[in-house]
């Protein structure tokens, strides 16, 4: 039909005003009349009007989930993201910490283990970020578990619910040998591994050293950034020496526990911030404006 039509236009410029080429069962071209006679000879089609259909809508991913919101560091998170204009779950054993703050009248808490999934699996399916702030010492078994297991069974059920980004705080090592707190580094590099095969695209480590800030233990604060604070800004401005063999990563610096958060709560919700590991100097670029100011 193609063929003829063109023949049509170069050739029969004014056969082109007369007829219109259209297919025939035979697939081949042929004149239709556009008189009005002849139009109306064409059956009207009858157009039955169609049912409603309700479709549900796919829930919009907007929360952030922080596991373990109730810690040291994963308050900071909850914070964070509040502060971000981000709804926020928390999921940790205890559920709701008994501060007044009134922060924590904006967090959903939910109660439960990273090894109870099945219990609260479904509160993933609008959540478009994890932030896993779950570790812990111990024996080495102890700390291979909370460090490691644990973080690999969320990890793998925020893959299979589909959750786009996940955040997880590991720890940097400083060199020490491998028989000092086995387990929580054996843990930690194993919850890593985890992590870069799940989320290949959205998977992102922070490794901080020493975090300070005002650490609540019962009723008590205790603020560490009296020795934190000025170790960091010390050591901050001896990068070149952590790259010494042995000696080198013991001068990693402390960072604060608000940079911690920022950085953590940019990475869940910035897709600029590229996957895999962030170290201590990554952690304060994107947590700590004054840092990355003076880069
Ligand atoms: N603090 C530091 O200086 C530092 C330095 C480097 C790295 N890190 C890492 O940063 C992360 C946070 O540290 P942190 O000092 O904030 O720890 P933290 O205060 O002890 O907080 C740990 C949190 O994990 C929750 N949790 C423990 N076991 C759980 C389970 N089975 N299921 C659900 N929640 C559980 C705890 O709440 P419940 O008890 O209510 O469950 C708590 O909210 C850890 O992975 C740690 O290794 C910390």
């Amino acid at each position: 039909m193609a063929a003829r039509c063109v023949k049509n236009q170069r050739g029969q410029v004014s056969r082109l005003w007369q007829s219109i080429c259209s297919v025939d069962a035979a697939g081949g071209g042929r004149p239709i009349s556009t008189s009005s006679a002849r139009l109306q000879e064409i059956p009207k089609l009858k157009v039955e009007e169609a049912e409603p259909v309700d479709i549900p809508k796919p829930k919009s991913r907007t929360r952030i989930l922080v596991l373990g919101g109730n810690g040291f560091v994963g308050s900071h998170v909850c914070k964070e993201a509040l502060d971000r204009g981000l709804p926020v779950l928390s999921l940790n054993r205890s559920g709701r910490p008994s501060v007044t703050e009134s922060w924590v009248n904006d967090v959903v808490w939910v109660r439960g283990s990273l090894f109870e999934s099945e219990k609260w699996k479904d509160q993933l399916s609008d959540v478009s970020a994890v932030v896993s702030c779950v570790g812990g010492f111990g024996s080495n078994a102890q700390m291979r578990r909370i460090n490691g297991d644990a973080n690999i069974a969320a990890i793998n059920v925020a893959a299979e619910k589909g959750v786009k980004r996940f955040v997880y705080i590991s720890a940097a090592d400083f060199g020490l040998p491998s028989f000092v707190l086995r387990g929580y580094y054996e843990g930690k590099r194993a919850a890593e591994d985890a992590l870069r095969a799940k989320f290949p695209y959205g998977g992102v480590i922070l490794r901080p050293g020493f975090i300070h800030g005002n650490r609540r233990v019962g009723n008590m604060n205790i603020p560490l950034s009296a020795i934190g604070s000025p170790l960091e800004l010390i050591l901050r401005n001896m990068k070149p020496a952590t790259q010494i063999p042995v000696i080198g990563p013991l001068l990693t610096p402390p960072v604060k526990v608000t940079a911690v958060a920022k950085a953590a709560v940019r990475a869940a919700i910035d897709n600029a911030v590229p996957p895999g590991m962030l170290d201590v100097w990554g952690i304060l670029r994107l947590g700590d404006p004054r840092y990355a100011a003076d880069c």
